[in-house]
């Protein structure tokens, strides 16, 4: 089902083009339990102005989001953060790698961090780095994609409903 998958990079306009489906996926992903930033109750709203914030940075050059499309249908999203302190220009962060749950388990998220990282390496970034909660799904992709893993960071952030979460940390050499 892989190949039905299309993973565009989007520009300020697209963003705020897809706005609605940016935020659909952020407002399932949080629906869903994911310790992504957010507490409950979250409401669509509430994605669309996270998705806003998101594109004044795209605007400025200082994060890129990519976009997965299933039948043209926007079903997952992830980001690079470009703009780090001035004495890290080689280093980016993976950030808001979400998919709907209803398009899960179709290697979605696999396709949106290789292209991340083909992106990043356009950029000029030799070093990414990021974090997901321990033990969890997005770990599990993590691993898998040849991702090191630094270690757990106890009690880093909590899930929408307030319960505490362990945090890994990895990186990766592009
Ligand atoms: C983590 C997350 C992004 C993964 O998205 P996804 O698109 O389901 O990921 P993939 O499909 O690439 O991989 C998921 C599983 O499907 C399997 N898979 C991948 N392609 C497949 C295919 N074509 N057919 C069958 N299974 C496939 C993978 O092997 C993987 O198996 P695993 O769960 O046993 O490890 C998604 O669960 C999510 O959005 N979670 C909530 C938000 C979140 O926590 N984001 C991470 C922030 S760091």
């Amino acid at each position: 089902m892989t190949d039905e998958i299309e993973i565009r990079r989007l520009s300020p306009t697209d963003v705020r083009e897809q706005l609605d489906g940016l935020a659909a996926v952020l407002h399932d992903c949080v629906a869903g339990g994911a310790s992504v930033g957010y507490m409950a109750p979250f409401s669509l709203d509430d994605a669309i102005a996270a998705f806003e914030g998101f594109a004044a940075d795209v605007e400025q050059g200082r994060r890129l989001i990519l976009a997965a499309f299933a039948d043209g249908e926007l079903v997952g999203t992830a980001q690079v953060i470009l703009a780090l302190m001035p004495n890290q220009p080689h280093r980016g962060e993976i950030a808001k790698v979400l998919v709907h749950r209803s398009a899960r388990g179709r290697g979605v998220a696999s396709q949106l961090m290789e292209r991340a990282e083909e992106e990043a390496r356009a950029e000029g970034k030799t070093l990414l780095v990021l974090d997901a909660v321990t033990g969890g799904d997005a770990a599990r992709l993590y691993d898998r994609l040849g991702w090191t893993t630094v270690g757990v960071v106890p009690n880093f952030a909590l899930y929408p409903d307030g319960r505490p979460c362990d945090t890994t940390y990895f990186w990766k050499a592009l």
